[in-house]
């Protein structure tokens, strides 16, 4: 996407053709930093920092994480250290996993003299492919928020909830949430966001904002408890959120909150919708509330807040009682019943084991 007139992915192979270049994340909203991953361990440290994250995103870098390693040795062993240290960074999108399985399957069979190139090429693919996804998704996604407008009278926005960042900074390029948002603002539809700010990381207030404010889409921040009131009052025509982890029975797992957001929606018949790109189902999981593994992060992100003070300096202050013990979970499951419909590459889907195996056969069959 554009920022300030220049064209930009999340991710990129640098100039010298070997490293890699990321939008620093943790620099959101108040600077916008680019870092240089020159080995496998920087890759490594992007994703548990959260420098890149999301779940596309972060498969994506864990393909460059393998070029990188590929680069240093192209070895069997230094294939498999890479995909185990990358594996270990963060436990819930299954995109990472997803990313590294398919590169050590490809890998494998060419030899080691071959490897690194390989690994570029497959890295740069998983990029273009998510790219590619995204647009789909934004397709069918417009369409869902163009029946909603032909609704409303001429120039009266579609209110549009989101949680976290599903945006461009969560893929490569798009979102999956914002993509069918992007595509209804560029094609004339009116819309209106109302960005749910997403403690403990404010990846809403901090990214979401960001991005929307970059590309002219109208927008609100609100607290994470805002969306039931909105809600009953008629101001939420749609919510649309991303996901990390969705079982081949259409719970899907996404930023904490998440599951509050949908049965609100559904006390109050808002359709819930979740895009979801395929490399995002988990075909070997049936069960999202039990068989999910659930980040838990660090009290500090609960406990501190980081902001640009009256001075301009960017400070991190404590806000919660000294000694209280603090709880972290990152993630949670919204069950199938709640999730009206799951915009995917290949159209909008009933949240269900046979909508979603019929959609994509070869993937069921891949995971058999
Ligand atoms: O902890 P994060 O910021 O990586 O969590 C991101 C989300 O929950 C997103 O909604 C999800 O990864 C989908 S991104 C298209």
């Amino acid at each position: 996407m554009n920022v300030d007139g220049k064209k930009y992915r999340t991710i990129w192979l640098a100039e010298d053709g070997a490293s890699v270049e990321i939008i620093d994340q943790t620099r959101f909203p108040f600077a916008f930093e680019t870092v240089t991953l020159r080995t496998m361990e920087d890759a490594a440290h992007a994703i548990r920092v959260m420098q890149v994250r999301g779940a596309p995103l972060i498969g994506a870098t864990a393909a460059y994480g393998v070029a990188l390693a590929m680069r240093a040795d192209p070895s069997d062993d230094s294939l498999d250290a890479a995909c185990s240290a990358l594996l270990q960074t963060r436990p819930t999108a299954v995109n990472l996993q997803w990313a590294l399985d398919r590169a050590r399957r490809s890998l494998i069979p060419v030899p080691a003299e071959n490897r690194m190139e390989a690994a570029y090429i497959l890295a740069n693919d998983i990029c273009d492919e998510d790219i590619a996804i995204n647009m789909a998704i934004g397709m069918h996604g417009m369409e869902l928020i163009a029946a909603i407008s032909s609704t409303k009278r001429e120039g009266e926005p579609v209110n549009i909830l989101t949680h976290c960042n599903a945006g461009w900074l969560a893929t490569v390029d798009w979102g999956t949430a914002t993509a069918p948002i992007y595509m209804s603002h560029e094609g004339g539809i009116p819309v209106h966001v109302w960005v749910d700010e997403t403690r403990p990381r404010n990846q809403g207030a901090f990214l979401t904002a960001w991005e929307l404010g970059h590309h002219g889409v109208p927008h609100t921040v609100i607290v994470d408890n805002a969306g039931g009131h909105l809600m009953q009052h008629g101001e939420v025509d749609i919510v649309i959120t991303g996901t990390d982890r969705t079982t081949a029975t259409g719970d899907v797992c996404n930023k904490i909150g998440t599951y509050l957001k949908a049965l609100a929606a559904k006390d109050n018949n808002v359709p819930f919708y979740v895009a979801l790109p395929s490399p995002t189902i988990d075909f070997s999981l049936s069960d999202g509330v039990r068989e999910i593994p659930i980040e838990e992060r660090g009290a500090e992100e609960v406990s501190r807040m980081t902001g640009r003070a009256q001075s301009g300096s960017i400070e991190t202050i404590d806000i919660v009682a000294e000694g209280s013990d603090v709880g972290n979970p990152a993630f949670d499951v919204t069950p199938a019943r709640l999730v009206t419909g799951l915009i995917t590459e290949r159209g909008v889907l009933e949240a269900s084991r046979q909508a979603i195996a019929a959609a994509f056969p070869e993937r069921v069959r891949a995971s058999a």
